[in-house]
């Protein structure tokens, strides 16, 4: 017993000594080395505070999506491209929406890399990779995100997510294709 307890104390003094000399001797080594510190940020971990991973992600992706039904594929987004709908739309992507918010799988920065995307089977939608998202039409993305993509991670929200929200989303989903 009182073996554990010391083995104990010097597992939880090492963990101190991490914290108080190690990492900050790391830190101060790659500033040394002229790294900035986003960098720095990177090299430590390449995850980004449990929100999922950084970069392009995977780009052309390949999808095995069902298509929509002509008449929905069709359809361009009927709500106006204001500065309102594309802050609601931003809102329901990063937080709002039930039960999981887009960002989780989709990632903050729409790479497809959220913290919830590995071990996902097709791999959440890359919507920065404007090689594989100018192919889908508007239709097609209100499709899916109402009815989610059966067999895959994609739930569907139409339980959760009025016609019109789930267009404000698209107004938003757009954007992180559109520099690339
Ligand atoms: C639990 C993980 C998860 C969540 C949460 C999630 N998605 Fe997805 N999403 C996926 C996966 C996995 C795919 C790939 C499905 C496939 O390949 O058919 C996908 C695919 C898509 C597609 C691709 C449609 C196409 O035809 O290519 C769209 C659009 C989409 N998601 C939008 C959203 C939106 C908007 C939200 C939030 C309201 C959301 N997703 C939430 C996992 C998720």
């Amino acid at each position: 017993m009182k073996k554990n307890t010391s083995k104990l104390q010097s597992v939880f003094r090492g963990a101190l000594l991490c914290g108080l000399l190690l990492c900050p001797l790391l830190d101060a080594i790659s500033e040394a080395a002229g790294l900035n510190p986003r960098m720095r940020h990177r090299l430590s971990t390449q995850e980004h505070h449990g929100l999922g991973s950084e970069g392009p992600g995977v780009c052309p992706q390949q999808r095995f999506t069902a298509t929509a039904p002509r008449e929905i594929r069709e359809q361009t987004n009927p709500v106006e491209a204001n500065h309102k709908n594309l802050e609601a739309g931003r809102s329901f992507f990063h937080t709002d929406a039930q039960p999981t918010a887009c960002k989780v799988c989709h990632g903050p920065g729409g790479n497809g890399l959220g913290m919830m995307a590995r071990g996902l089977n097709p791999p959440p939608r890359n919507f920065s990779c404007n090689e594989t998202m100018k192919y889908i039409s508007d239709g097609q993305l209100f499709w899916i995100i109402k009815n989610g993509s059966p067999e895959t991670g994609m739930p569907p929200f139409k339980q959760n997510l009025k016609d019109e929200d789930i267009w404000k989303i698209i107004l938003y989903i757009r954007n992180f294709a559109k520099n690339n």
